[in-house]
């Protein structure tokens, strides 16, 4: 069993993967600057939480990477509004903040398992050559693969792409360390992890989620659900559980398979569209928690309306997972609708719960069968 030091804890995939290391027996010492999603984990038995910041120059950090047998970092600004909004803030805390988590272990021969982002592949050869390929819609101009696949970001104006290049520099800079032989690191590149404690919905703080808690804030306010540039854009949704199945594996590292490794994380199959993924949510708002209310329209909004100045999109996103197939036994199990419904679920009841209406039943979470007197959707998109 390892003695995990898991940075970045207290968020959406460090909270599932801490409970998934607790029930497979590791210790684990999670730092976070809250404890939100992992307050029921807090009085476990191997589990230890430290409040800190890890930009905090009074955080014993040599400290506690030198109790660690593995280092996961996690910490980052992760949400696409924010690499507009505060570009400095992103490059300060992904990449500054993080090279510093990564030469600590570096001086302390610690093993680091790296989250970085399948934003690093950035745009697709259609999304630049635009109409100059005579069958654009070849999944294989949109299928990454870690050690094989060019990499294409917008211009320096379109500072979204701050995030992906803070990601992807600290990546060279992890794999330049591993060439000494100074480092052993595994890289993760999740492609868009969902699930429960995903995000916050976007009225609970002054945040900017991920598309998933604006279309669930929709649902449940009846709002409108705004596609960004007519909602084109397609992801390749992976669950959260397949996720942290395949991140225990890199933390057990049987047999060193991921020493100095890039994996892609995610679930080729589940490509959608985000117009597609607005009508499925709908669908299933409607089929299984709808008390009957109007449902929300579908509605375009241009990106710079929404986002302000600077953003730029991913077009299209599909992992090739070859690799944590062969060396990790590892792959996904999860279709786009048997996630969503628990997602929303999760949602739905923290919406009853802050209304003190947590009585009420919510969807069975374990099928998508439709109740007899469900509603249909109201509107088209
Ligand atoms: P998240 O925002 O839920 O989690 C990040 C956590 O880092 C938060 O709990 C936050 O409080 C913490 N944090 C921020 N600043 C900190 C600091 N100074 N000190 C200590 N903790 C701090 O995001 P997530 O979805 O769980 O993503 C985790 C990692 O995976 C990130 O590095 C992200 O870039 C990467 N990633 C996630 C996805 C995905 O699908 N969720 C996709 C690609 C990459
Ligand atoms: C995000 C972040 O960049 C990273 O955390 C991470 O690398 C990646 O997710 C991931 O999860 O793998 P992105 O998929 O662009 O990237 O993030 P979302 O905010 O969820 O946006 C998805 C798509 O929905 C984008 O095309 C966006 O423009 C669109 N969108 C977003 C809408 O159409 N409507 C909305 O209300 C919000």
């Amino acid at each position: 069993m390892a003695n995990v030091l898991s940075l970045g804890a207290g968020g959406f995939i460090g909270a599932h993967l801490t409970e998934r290391l607790l029930d497979l027996g590791h210790e684990v010492t999670a730092v976070d600057i809250h404890s939100d999603k992992i307050r029921d984990l807090l009085g476990r038995p191997r589990m230890r939480f430290l409040e800190n910041s890890i930009a905090d120059r009074g955080f014993d950090l040599e400290g506690a990477i030198a109790g660690a047998d593995v280092v996961v970092d996690l910490v980052a600004h992760a949400n696409p509004g924010i690499y507009v909004r505060n570009p400095l803030d992103v490059f300060r805390l992904n990449f500054t903040e993080n090279l510093r988590i990564a030469e600590t272990c570096v001086r302390q021969g610690k093993r680091l398992i790296q989250f970085s982002s399948c934003e690093v592949y950035g745009k697709t050869p259609v999304a630049v050559l635009n109409g100059a390929l005579p069958d654009p819609e070849n999944p294989s101009y949109a299928t990454f693969s870690e050690d094989s696949t060019d990499m294409i970001m917008g211009p320096v104006g379109r500072h979204r792409w701050i995030y992906a290049c803070a990601k992807q520099l600290l990546e060279r800079v992890l794999h330049a360390y591993g060439l000494e032989g100074r480092l052993n690191y595994t890289i993760v590149r999740p492609f868009n992890f969902i699930g429960p404690k995903i995000d916050y919905l976007p009225s609970d703080t002054d945040g900017v989620p991920r598309v998933f808690s604006y279309f669930m804030e929709a649902l449940l306010d009846g709002t409108p659900m705004k596609l960004v540039d007519g909602g084109n854009q397609r992801r390749c949704y992976t669950y959260i559980s397949d996720a942290v199945d395949c991140v225990s594996r890199m933390v057990e590292n049987r047999g060193g398979a991921c020493d100095r490794q890039i994996f892609n994380v995610g679930s080729p199959e589940n490509e959608t569209s985000i117009r597609e993924l607005a009508v499925l949510m709908r669908d299933i708002y409607a089929r299984h928690f709808s008390d009957g209310g109007k449902l929300p329209e579908i509605v375009d909004v241009d990106a710079k309306a929404f986002y302000g100045e600077g953003y730029e999109d991913s077009d299209r996103r599909i992992p090739d997972i070859d690799k944590a197939r062969r060396l990790l036994g590892w792959s996904p199990k999860t279709t786009l609708p048997d996630m969503l419904l628990p997602t929303m679920d999760y949602y739905v009841r923290a919406r009853r719960e802050a209304r003190g209406d947590g009585s009420r039943d919510t969807a069975r979470v374990d099928s998508l069968a439709a109740p007899a007197d469900s509603a249909p959707a109201e509107q088209d998109a």
